[in-house]
């Protein structure tokens, strides 16, 4: 499987012209890759503005349609050419108040209209010190996921105390965590579920970006901060395939 390395360019950039310029440079960086499934994920008002690279939204709402004031439906995404979506980030878990019931409907919404969810779990940096790490995944992963059968969904372990502080996740500790989720997921939903990828997201550059993939074992990477950046975005890439 080929890995997958996801741009989460959250809300940045400010405008259309650097939105474009920011997605012609990756274009270039990437343009030879082949090795990869790259995904960009810009702010909705961008969606429409980008053809060649697969693109995904950072949220979906719940209902197709109809009087929800500021919503995007998965109809829409899905018209814009969306094949992803980003679910349950946890700046949406704390700023926009999203819980795990909430997530769990955008992530049927999103499989009803064949979105894929990119569908973040992790826990705090508070959660980390009281040992309380597996306990927050398991409510996470269950909650989210509740009612599903079989599901396409590809999982993102960001942990919060590594996202956007350069304090990057060691190694070592994301390979056990990567472990951890594979068995919640065995745990809760079956055996055929060890097929959905899991990726790592939190302070990913184009240093430790391939320890995650080679040594650590996951399927792919869900970028912030460095996916604004198109060489450093492209050296990620590369460094992984
Ligand atoms: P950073 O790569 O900036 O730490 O952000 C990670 C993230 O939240 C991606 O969704």
């Amino acid at each position: 499987m080929k890995p997958i390395i996801i741009a989460n360019w959250k809300m940045n950039p400010q405008s259309s012209k650097e939105a474009n310029k920011l997605f012609e440079d990756i274009e270039k960086e990437i343009k030879d890759i082949k090795k990869a499934e790259i995904v960009i994920c810009p702010p909705f008002v961008f969606l429409p503005s980008f053809t060649n690279i697969k693109k995904g939204a950072q949220d979906v709402f719940l209902e197709k349609g109809g009087a929800f004031t500021g919503e995007v439906s998965p109809l829409m995404l899905k018209d814009l050419g969306c094949e992803y979506v980003i679910v349950g980030h946890s700046e949406r878990r704390k700023y926009f108040g999203e819980t795990d019931e909430i997530i769990n409907k955008k992530i049927k919404a999103a499989l009803e209209n064949n979105l894929t969810p990119i569908f973040c779990v992790g826990e705090t940096k508070k959660e980390k010190e009281e040992n309380r790490t597996e306990e927050v995944l398991k409510r996470e992963i269950k909650g989210g996921l509740k009612g599903l059968g079989s599901f396409e969904v590809t999982l993102a372990y960001e942990p919060i105390w590594a996202i956007g502080t350069g304090n990057a996740c060691e190694v070592k500790t994301a390979a056990k965590m990567r472990g951890i989720i594979k068995d919640i997921l065995e745990e809760s939903f079956g055996k055929g579920v060890s097929k959905t990828p899991i990726l790592y997201g939190g302070s990913v550059n184009s240093k430790n970006a391939a320890g995650y993939i080679k040594e650590a074992g996951f399927q792919g990477l869900l970028v912030g901060g460095a996916s604004l950046d198109a060489k450093e975005f492209g050296k990620i890439v590369e460094s992984v395939v």
